[in-house]
């Protein structure tokens, strides 16, 4: 009897095995992926981790703003006269508000036809986005008042202060093309320093990115004049976010997987070297640099124990990856469950001066970016149908 069970037993796990090996029914996170690798997360000490919380929410008391006139807002500018917001959104189109209404400002792809329009939820997007675009950070050059935007699918664009089709500026960098351009900030000269998130990952597998960890992320320089394309750094785990201090000696940079924020020196004696700047306890978005130098950092949401347990363990990640679970449900692992919001302000040398929450997801959720303009915070998010402002 007990060796028939074993042997029942036996057979079991062997068909379990062989379904998770094959798949048969693209259940797992990972199907549109076969020969996927996971890597190791670099994390720093918990006890790095800031502690802090927001015990009163205040989230929950923003303001929500344009309720389902903007789709997935991720960045928030405003352009050298204070004119705003633009904002780009699922639809690939970059909007204005003149403070009445809103109107199509900008787009960075030649080929929009009616499959862009409209649709009822953000991740009905996703399907297109190469082909609609899919601007995710933008800012104004405050001396030229053009606007540059980082396309996930379109590379480095620019556009006037008229609007309309936007110009590509870089797609690629030593041969090879971005795949998840993200975000960006401009020097004194006009330098754009940006992130391309992945090499291999686009934007819409953006939780297969996190998953995996895949490190082919590069933090790069585009030089308006030579119009080159340089690596600052390369073999990044999800670089996000990028701003400079306000005097322009450094920039800070996000990095998805980790968890952190890295300063990139770019001048004094220390330029062209890299150093943790802060370790965040979620998985970061963009970042603005406030009329005082301090930076506020959008976190997507908090990292769960289970996401940081995994990120030691590439090997049970990727054999847990394999099993038929969809993408969405390691996700919630990761996150701890529910969408939630955290913005966390950090002053121009690393320290953290403020923490802002709506830990239940109530108003605010999965906060992309944070523009602090006149003493309020416009908050945009990649996944909710408007734009938060609070103070
Ligand atoms: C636009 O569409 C044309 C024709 O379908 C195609 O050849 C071209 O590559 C597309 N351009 C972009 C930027 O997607
Ligand atoms: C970009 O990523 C997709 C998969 O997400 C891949 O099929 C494609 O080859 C990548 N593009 C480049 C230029 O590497």
């Amino acid at each position: 009897m007990a060796s028939a069970a074993l042997v029942l037993l036996g057979g079991l796990a062997l068909l379990v095995a062989v379904y998770c090996g094959l798949d048969p029914f693209k259940h797992s996170s990972m199907a549109e992926f076969p020969g996927f690798e996971t890597y190791s997360v670099d994390l720093l000490p918990p006890s790095l981790v800031p502690a802090a919380e927001d015990k009163e929410d205040l989230l929950q008391r923003a303001e929500v703003r344009f309720l389902n006139q903007v789709q997935g807002p991720e960045s928030v500018a405003f352009d050298p006269q204070g004119r705003g917001p633009y904002t780009g959104v699922a639809d690939g189109r970059i909007l204005f508000w003149d403070g009445k209404e809103w109107s199509d400002f900008a787009y960075t792809s030649p080929n929009r036809s009616e499959i862009c329009d409209p649709k009822p939820s953000p991740m009905s997007y996703l399907k297109n986005e190469h082909i609609c675009g899919r601007p995710l950070g933008l800012r104004f050059n405050k001396k030229t008042g053009d606007l540059y935007i980082a396309d996930a699918y379109f590379g480095l664009l620019k556009v006037g202060s008229e609007g309309g089709l936007a110009t590509p500026l870089t797609t690629e960098a030593e041969g090879v093309p971005f795949n998840f351009t993200n975000d960006l900030d401009i020097d004194e000269e006009g330098n754009i320093y940006f992130t391309d998130s992945s090499t291999n990952f686009q934007r819409r597998n953006f939780m297969q990115l996190v998953f995996t960890s895949e490190p082919s992320g590069r933090l790069l320089k585009f030089n308006p004049v030579t119009k080159e394309t340089t690596i600052l750094l390369r073999n990044l785990q999800f670089p996000n976010g990028v701003s400079l201090s306000k005097d322009g000696s450094f920039l800070v940079f996000a990095e998805g997987c980790v968890g952190r924020l890295s300063r990139y020196w770019l001048k004094g004696e220390k330029a062209g070297t890299s150093e943790v700047f802060a370790v965040l306890p979620g998985f970061p978005d963009n970042v603005r640099t406030n009329e005082k130098g301090e930076f506020w950092v959008a976190i997507h949401c908090r990292r769960s124990i289970y996401a940081n347990f995994m990120g030691l363990y590439p090997t049970l990640r990727k054999f847990i990856l394999k099993l038929p679970i969809k993408a969405r449900y390691h996700y919630l692992m990761q996150i701890g469950g529910r969408l939630h919001a955290l913005i966390i302000k950090y002053g121009p040398d690393g320290e953290l001066l403020r923490v802002l929450e709506d830990s239940q997801g109530k108003v605010v959720r999965a906060v992309s970016e944070v523009e602090e303009k006149d003493g309020k915070l416009w908050i945009g998010s990649v996944l909710m149908p408007f734009i938060a402002v609070y103070g």
